[in-house]
Parts: C-alpha cells; sequence; structure tokens
C-alpha cells in the first residue's frame, strides 16, 4: 500500500491504494463480471484507486483473443460504469488485459495462465501479486482450485502474495459448505481467502456500525429494555430474470437469507467490537450468528411464498412457474419470511423478523427497529389513536439514509398526536455518491483488508440457521401470492398473531 510518510499512516481517510498487481477472473463471460466486476475495474481506475502497474486477466473457454476480450470488457465497462466514462482511462487499462483460452480440466490452459502471469510480471512489473476471482459455479471450485495448487499460482511467499475470492452461494447446507470451506483452506490459507457477501460493500451497511458506534444517542436504547421488534426486509420487484437454473436449485432462503439477511441481522445485533479491524468485527458477528435460534415451531413463524401472474408497475408479470426453465410444478419459493431470536442477554425476547421476496412491490431494503410504545400516556384514547410505535429505519437502498418515526402533536386546538419523520438523505447531506459495494470491495481484496468479508465460521453459523428451515419446508408447498403484492397472506397473519403488522415501506 503506498501511503504519504508525512500523515499517520492509521489515517484511514488517505486514498488506499494497492500494490502493484493483477486480478485474474475465471467466468469472465458471466454476468456478474459483466455487470458488476469489470465496471467495477474501470470505476477504480477512472478514481486513480488501482496501482499504476495493474493487470486483469480472464479465463474461459472462448476462443478468444486478448483484443476481443479487451472489447468485450470495453462495452460491459462501458454499459454500467457508475463514474463518466473517460476514454484515456480505459485506454491505459487495456494495454494490460489479457485473455487465457481454456477449460478448467485443461492442464495446459492453466500453465499458459501461470506463464501469463510471469510475462506479466516482467512486462507491467505487477510484483507477482494476484487475486483469482471465481466467479463460476461452486461445482467447478474443486477443479479450479487444484490447477492453482498444481501450477504453484494460490501459493503466497515473503515477496507476493496471492489471494482467492469466492462468490456467494458458499455451499448449499452446513455440509457442503464444510466441504467448500476445507476445499479453499486447503489450497489458500485463510488470510487469503476472500468471501464476498456484496451486501457488506454498500455504504449504509457500513453506516449502520457508524451510526451505533460512532454516536451515544443510539446505543443505550438499542436493546430489548426499548426495542420491541426488528424488521428486516430485502424486497424487490424483478423476478428472477434469466436465472432459473440457479433458482430453481436454491430459493430465496439460500439465495439471500443465508447471506445478505443474516449478516444485516449480525451487524444490527452485534456488541460493539474491540476496534474497527477484521478480526474483531467478524468475531462480534459470530457470536450473534450463533446465538439465533428459530422458534420451536416453525408452522407459525417460518413463511415461504411463489408468486404467481400478476401486475407490477402496470405491467403484466408472469407468474414464477410461467418462467422460462421453471419447472411448471415447481416448489422454489420466491418469498421467505422469519421470525428469529437472538439469544443474548441484549436481544432475549425481542423478535427479529427477517422476509425476502422476488415481485414485490418495489425495490426496497431496511432495517427497521421498531420501539416498543410509551408505558403510560396522559392523553385521551381518541387522541393518540392514529400514533404508532416510534421506529428508527435504516434504509439501505434506494433513498440511502435514516428516517426516524415519531409522535407529534398535530396542528390546532386540540392535542392530537400523529406520527411524523424525520429523514436523512445520503444524497443530500453528502456531495460524493456512494462507490458500488463491488468497486469497494474488489479494492479491499488488492489492499488486503478483510473486513467486510464473512469468515468462514459466519458462513456456517448461517447455514445451520438454515437448515432446519430448508428441512421443514421440504415437505410444504409455498404458499401463493400475486405478482406486485407485498408476499403472501400468511407472512401478514404471523405477525398479526404477535400483535405486529411489517412495514409498508
Ligand atoms: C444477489 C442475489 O446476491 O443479490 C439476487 O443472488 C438478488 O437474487 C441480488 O437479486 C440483489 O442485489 P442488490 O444489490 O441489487 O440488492
Amino acid at each position: 500500500m503506498i501511503v504519504n510518510p508525512l500523515r499517520d499512516p492509521r489515517d484511514r481517510r488517505l486514498p488506499r491504494v494497492p500494490d502493484p498487481c493483477a486480478l485474474v477472473v475465471f467466468g469472465i463471460t458471466g454476468d456478474l463480471a459483466r455487470k458488476k466486476l469489470l465496471p467495477a475495474v474501470y470505476d477504480l481506475a477512472n478514481r486513480g484507486l488501482l496501482p499504476t502497474n495493474f493487470a486483469l486477466l480472464g479465463f474461459a473457454r472462448r476462443d478468444w483473443g486478448d483484443t476481443d476480450f479487451a472489447e468485450l470488457a470495453r462495452d460491459a465497462a462501458r454499459k454500467a460504469a457508475r463514474t463518466p466514462w473517460r476514454e484515456e482511462v480505459w485506454e491505459r487499462l487495456a494495454g494490460s488485459v489479457r485473455f487465457v483460452q481454456g477449460s478448467f480440466d485443461d492442464d495446459n490452459a492453466f500453465d499458459e495462465l501461470a506463464g501469463a502471469l510471469a510475462d506479466l510480471e516482467s512486462s507491467h512489473g505487477i510484483g507477482g501479486n494476484a487475486a483469482f476471482y471465481l466467479s463460476i459455479p461452486p461445482s467447478m471450485f474443486p477443479v479450479v482450485l487444484k490447477q492453482m495448487e498444481r501450477t504453484g499460482m494460490a501459493e503466497s511467499t515473503r515477496d507476493r502474495w496471492r489471494r482467492v475470492v469466492v462468490e456467494k452461494p458458499f455451499g448449499h447446507d452446513l455440509t457442503s459448505s464444510r466441504e467448500l470451506n476445507e476445499l479453499v483452506d486447503s489450497v489458500f490459507s485463510a488470510e487469503d481467502v476472500f468471501r464476498i457477501d456484496h451486501y457488506l460493500g454498500k455504504e449504509t451497511v457500513q453506516n449502520l456500525m457508524a451510526l451505533r458506534f460512532a454516536n451515544t444517542l443510539f446505543e443505550p436504547i438499542w436493546n430489548g429494555h426499548h426495542v420491541d421488534s426488528v424488521q428486516i426486509t430485502m424486497a424487490e420487484d424483478v423476478g428472477i430474470g434469466g436465472r432459473a437454473g440457479f433458482y430453481e436449485k436454491t430459493g430465496a432462503a439460500r439465495d439471500v437469507l443465508q447471506n445478505h439477511l443474516l449478516q444485516l441481522l449480525a451487524l444490527t445485533a452485534m456488541e460493539e467490537p474491540v476496534e474497527f479491524s477484521a478480526e474483531e468485527i467478524r468475531t462480534e458477528k459470530l457470536k450473534v450468528l450463533r446465538a439465533v435460534s428459530l422458534p420451536d415451531d416453525l408452522r407459525a413463524a417460518a413463511i415461504r411464498g411463489q408468486y404467481e401472474q400478476g401486475w407490477l408497475a402496470g405491467q403484466r408479470a408472469d407468474g414464477y412457474r410461467q418462467e422460462e426453465g421453471v419447472d411448471p410444478a415447481s416448489k422454489t419459493e420466491t418469498y421467505a419470511a422469519v421470525r428469529l431470536g437472538v439469544e443474548t442477554r441484549r436481544w432475549a425476547g425481542v423478535p427479529f423478523y427477517l422476509r425476502t421476496g422476488k415481485r414485490l412491490p418495489r425495490r426496497v431494503t431496511e432495517i427497521a427497529l421498531v420501539f416498543k410504545r410509551a408505558p403510560h400516556l396522559p392523553f385521551a384514547d381518541t387522541d393518540t389513536e392514529e400514533l404508532g410505535n416510534n421506529q428508527l429505519v435504516v434504509r439501505v437502498q434506494p433513498d440511502e439514509g435514516v428516517t426516524l418515526k415519531f409522535g407529534s402533536k398535530v396542528p390546532g386546538s386540540v392535542m392530537e398526536v400523529r406520527d411524523v419523520s424525520m429523514d436523512f438523505l445520503y444524497g443530500e447531506q453528502f456531495t460524493e455518491a456512494s462507490p458500488e459495494a463491488y468497486e469497494r470491495l474488489l479494492l479491499d481484496v488488492l489492499l488486503g483488508d478483510a473486513t467486510l468479508f464473512p469468515r468462514n465460521a459466519e458462513v456456517e453459523a448461517s447455514w445451520a440457521v438454515i437448515d432446519p428451515l430448508e428441512e421443514f419446508w421440504a415437505s410444504t408447498t409455498p404458499y401463493p401470492y400475486r405478482a406486485g403484492e407485498w408476499g403472501p397472506r400468511a407472512a401478514d397473519e404471523m405477525l398479526a398473531a404477535e400483535g405486529r403488522r411489517w412495514r409498508r415501506p
């Protein structure tokens, strides 16, 4: 990392620029690479955050040369870049773009890849450092990892680092995730493994820690004495797009509940870390994940649904079973809602309601702390009948910010009290737009900063929550809901039975 010697090296406000290095992407022609990774590489270059000596290598089966790959990369970056397009930035990057053609079981191709890395060392001074991004189906991990081991590519030494980036889903259940972890750990050392959960790269998710631990206002009420319940929502208006093959085998719980939502829960419920470092933050999150409990009777606390044909933003939307590539009798869930507990002194007795779904009315992710009602109100019942619970809502996306909902007097001659809200909007307070999650996380991989990456024990603790749910759901059929509705009625009934209701963000 290049640091200005005149400034305190611990000053994290300084732009952090990684060592000279190469980024090798397996699965370069896939959706993730085109829509997220390549644009993120360009945006980092455009912001001056890549080292001068940087190389990008693509590995895929296509019969391409460096120029074909550079063209694909340029198109992809241009289409989805967050920052303005500057041809000269791309031109500089394009000079160090390489493509290696081959299949994963082809020894020659991996020898060639190792050779390309060695060549880049002499031609582009990458210093032997490389990060390997596995943007490929997990079933391909074993063969690719073995190839890296065979060719010695996975080996970090005193003079160079080698890192691997693994995309979710990290396995299919606890057993398979253990196997996967063992496999990755047998080839790379633990500190060189980066498991990406892109929600942790979102600015607002990181702001949750700032909100809690940089202020005095919130922490005293951030517990079961004051909080009635917590609602964590990740709603999407989109369907499954062209991903039927993946989604049919996965479903909403494995796709996002196991990772994004449980990570949000962990950050919401964790204790203050001793310091803002990977080790300490991961330790606190892990404690929460290990303390998560499921109710004994899952029938009333674990609801899953599947969208049927409906309407969204004035457009007719197909049902899940009519989507291309989906079994017409599919029982895969596209919606999941669960009530979890966190068995710690801070949270005992506070329900954490988590829900996620596709084809819901709008795209919104938020964490809402719903506070207990005042134990006594000195007003007549009729004056406060429209008053809800106080709420603190962290809006992860869109309209990133924080909202505080509380009661206020309605202007007039009577003492009527109604809910109002106070808003903090990122877009209004800061002029700089938030970086994309992948921009932040890629940069962190190259810097070797693992703060925003879950540790394998967290992944396993999360599967330990999901496995019993999946087992219970295996013998059930998801409740139907119409595309454009807020999920199945059973999910509303789950909260109503406990005297609560879902927020309608
Ligand atoms: C991915 C899931 O991890 O997150 C997708 O696999 C989902 O199903 C996506 O659509 C949502 O990400 P974001 O950043 O758009 O909220």
